[in-house]
């Protein structure tokens, strides 16, 4: 019954139906934790739904690759991404680079994404939390969470980050939503005949021509910002190419955006579902930061990356050969039960909370402490001037197999 299912793990619908989704998980990890998937307009892959297994895999880069595939898409659209920029991942970004370039390019922004750096970072992004929380008081009674806030504010805080103007926002909001949630019809692109394959490449391009010229502006007006440090960086005493330093551009701006709105309102959504929960953060707001993490770990917005493996060799007893794929499941992982007790309670108090939310080793989110610390500011500022809040609709979430979560989070509340 399973190998049946296992196809719709292609499915975006899938990713939108949450309970379905997990029960598929949890059937998995019970009976085929390494599991072959052989969608018809996919090339193949192994599904990897343990935990420690995922984590091992992480860890053991030299076997387990980023480079020839990074995240699952479909073959046409890798093969027009061969032939519009020649590679299938279409950009030189670090989650598809492996080895010495790859340590190389992550040194260029881990000084910036430091926690010591990113602490300096703290008084703006409080103040942004700010004004996004004085802006859902100025919406009344009701608003959209997910479209009217949470989308938002990661949003401002990267601009601010990467030293982008605010008048590109709205652009960059729109590519962003563009490339992550291309398979959901609210977020695709509808301003020409061409979909699929051909639509995401022209998404690509803007973000190529935008960037490109930001690169030129930052080399002319050198400034103190991350745009600047990416558009300045040199490896082994040369100059990043043009494609690296738009990739890293890309990258900061997309996995930066709709990772953390997900998970603001995924875990707004898991706040009013529990009041509990609420009422023991309000009461206790030591606890926001261990709150965070529990968000992390219920929404899990990024679903899954990709390795290939470098030779042949064994996971869980299943013979993999090498240049196979292996799909990383991390929602499924954050619901392992041999490693979280009663995983499917949303608990603001767990501990230990080893999420792999961020997936883990080399190759493990650069941003995370700037998610964090933007998701603890605006629960900080949010939770002490919220009288009652609850659902004014039904959520939805966005169809898309790679980054996903609430587009739609409807809600009903009164505050100070
Ligand atoms: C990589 C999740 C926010 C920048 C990743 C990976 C995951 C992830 C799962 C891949 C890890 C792996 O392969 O082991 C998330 C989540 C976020 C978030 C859940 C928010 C809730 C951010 C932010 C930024 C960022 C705010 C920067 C502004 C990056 C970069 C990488 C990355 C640059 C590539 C690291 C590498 O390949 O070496 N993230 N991320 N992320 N993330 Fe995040």
């Amino acid at each position: 019954m399973i190998m049946t299912k296992v196809e719709e793990l292609t499915n975006p619908a899938l990713f939108a139906d949450e309970d379905r989704l997990h029960k598929l998980f949890t059937a998995l990890r019970k009976d085929t934790p390494v599991c072959r998937v052989e969608p018809e307009e996919y090339r193949p892959f192994w599904a990897v739904t343990r935990y420690e297994t995922i984590k091992d895999i992480e860890l053991d880069n030299e076997q387990f690759l980023s480079n020839p595939r990074s995240i699952l898409r479909p073959t046409e659209v890798e093969q027009a991404a061969l032939k519009a920029f020649g590679t299938v991942n279409a950009l030189e970004m670090l989650v598809n680079m492996d080895g010495e370039r790859h340590k190389k390019m992550r040194r260029i922004g881990q000084n910036w994404f430091s926690p010591k750096n990113i602490s300096n970072l703290r008084g703006n992004v409080e103040q942004l939390a700010k004004t996004m929380v004085n802006q859902m008081a100025s919406l009344g009674s009701e608003c959209d969470f997910a479209a009217d806030i949470a989308m938002y504010y990661p949003l401002r805080v990267l601009m601010a980050t990467l030293g982008i103007p605010d008048e590109d926002e709205a652009f960059i909001l729109k590519l962003t939503q563009q490339l992550f949630g291309g398979e959901d019809e609210d977020m695709a692109r509808t301003d020409g005949e061409e979909t699929g394959a051909a639509t995401r490449n022209e998404v690509l391009r803007d973000f190529h021509t935008y960037f490109g010229k930001l690169i030129e502006e930052k080399r002319a007006n050198p400034k103190d910002d991350l745009a600047t440090v990416i558009a300045t960086a040199e490896v082994d005493g040369e100059a990043i190419s043009h494609l690296e330093a738009i990739s890293y551009y890309v990258l900061t701006a997309t996995a930066g955006h709709d990772t953390t709105s997900h998970t603001l309102a995924g875990g707004m959504r898991a706040l009013i579902e529990n009041p509990d929960q609420l009422r023991l953060l309000q009461d206790n707001p030591d606890l926001i930061p261990a709150a965070v993490d529990e968000m992390l770990r219920w929404v899990t917005p990024v679903k899954s990356f990709v390795r290939t493996a470098k030779d042949d060799c064994e996971v869980e007893g299943v013979k993999i050969k090498a240049g196979e794929s292996l799909a990383l499941y991390y929602p499924s992982a954050n619901r392992d039960e041999s490693i979280f007790d009663e995983p499917f309670t949303f608990d603001v108090t767990r501990k230990p909370n080893r999420h792999l939310a961020f997936g883990f080793g080399p190759h493990v989110c650069l941003g995370m402490h700037l998610a964090k610390m933007e998701l603890v500011s605006f629960f900080q500022e949010l939770l002490p001037r919220l009288d009652s809040i609850e659902l004014a609709g039904e959520p939805q979430v966005a169809k898309a197999i790679f980054v996903t979560g609430l587009k739609k989070l409807p809600i009903k509340f009164t505050m100070s």
